[in-house]
């Protein structure tokens, strides 16, 4: 109930102000229930864990680290945090987050702000001593400050410093926002980069590694990387961030401003990225499917792509936080009706 009338208030609100408002109320606690029992159909084993169900919140949502006691309670299944940088830093100059209601698209170009590893830090050892759902899986996100050059340096640091903590790390080498990190998909530069960060992560803990891509690539560079990190030793990926690419239905105002698109109009993009890495890993790789899931059917539709979990963040800003559970629903009765008794049986089954 107080969901349905926040909702109509929070859209009345600049993007930003009521992502902040809707963080306060998450961090406060007073909304935190305890995650409750998933239907055995949706469980998928996956990293060495049990993850209850395949719907996940996606990074960028709680960059700092502070709301995944509460978002577990909601019924996701898993919670990525971060990005988080080693340093501090503040983002682009606002605003910087439009929303298009009637496309239900989200345009962000928010830059990494977020409060640094220590602040992170701190924020995540309190939930896992005394979050009520502390025990849920929970990947954390790591990128770089935008003044540094030695990118390498800056995630190298916190894949050692995050690897014995996490339930699995994401390299986000995908934002657009942040000057120059894209070329880091670059597979003259990626096989060296994941190596190196293969053999941190090695030296310190067994905690899968994987990494975020943008929709934004050509079968061609699909292929080139799926062999770099197939060669490299990573755990996964996933696919995708937001794109660059505007439609040109979408009002002139919004379609014109800088940064990356999120939401259903990015689905078909992501779709056959994840069709494309599926193919060129031999479904050897597992995929976290990202990119405008909204119901039962478009995660459904991930899956059958190829993706062993999914994510989503900006239908949670049109549907609220009901959404995983009403996927997770439908999720139930849609692998009935394909003669399915687990959602693992539909990967790949496009
Ligand atoms: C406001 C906003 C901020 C985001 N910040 C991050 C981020 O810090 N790190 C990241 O890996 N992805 C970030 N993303 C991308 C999402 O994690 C996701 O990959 C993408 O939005 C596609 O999923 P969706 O259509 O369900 O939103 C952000 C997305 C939005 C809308």
């Amino acid at each position: 109930m107080i969901e349905k009338l926040a909702l109509p208030l929070l859209h009345m609100m600049d993007a930003e102000k009521a992502h902040t408002l809707t963080m306060a109320g998450l961090k406060s606690g007073l909304v935190t229930g305890k995650a409750p029992k998933h239907d055995q159909a949706l469980a998928v084993s996956l990293f060495g864990r049990m993850f209850p169900n395949p719907v996940g919140l996606a990074a960028g949502f709680d960059k700092n680290g502070e709301s995944a006691d509460a978002m577990l309670g909601y019924e996701f299944g898993f919670v990525e945090i971060g990005t988080v940088t080693p340093k501090p830093q503040i983002g682009n100059p606002k605003p910087r987050v439009f929303r298009d209601k009637k496309s239900h698209s989200v345009i962000n170009r928010m830059g990494f702000p977020n409060g640094g590893a220590d602040d992170f830090e701190h924020n995540y050892t309190a939930f896992r001593k005394n979050g009520k759902n502390n025990t849920g899986i929970v990947g954390i996100n790591v990128g770089k400050n935008k003044d540094q050059d030695d990118a390498l340096s800056d995630y190298v640091d916190l894949v050692h410093r995050f690897g014995k903590q996490a339930d699995y790390l994401t390299v986000n080498i995908s934002s657009p926002n942040t000057p120059g990190l894209r070329d880091l998909q670059d597979p003259a530069e990626l096989l060296p980069f994941l190596r190196q960060l293969v053999i941190v992560r090695n030296a310190r803990c067994k905690t899968p590694l994987l990494v975020k891509l943008a929709p934004d690539l050509t079968e061609d560079q699909c292929k080139a990387i799926a062999d770099c990190v197939m060669e490299a030793g990573i755990d996964g990926l996933i696919l995708t961030n937001t794109t660059l690419a505007r439609s040109d239905h979408l009002p002139e105002a919004f379609r014109n401003e800088m940064g990356g698109l999120s939401g259903p109009l990015l689905q078909d993009q992501s779709l056959n990225v994840i069709r494309s890495f599926y193919k060129h890993t031999k479904g050897e790789l597992p995929i976290i499917g990202a990119g405008g899931i909204n119901s039962a059917e478009s995660a459904y539709a991930a899956i059958k792509a190829g993706a062993s979990l999914v994510q989503l963040y900006t239908a949670l800003v049109y549907h609220g936080p009901k959404l995983p559970r009403k996927i997770n629903k439908g999720l139930v009765k849609l692998l009935k009706s394909d003669g399915y008794s687990s959602i693992t049986e539909a990967i790949g089954k496009e």
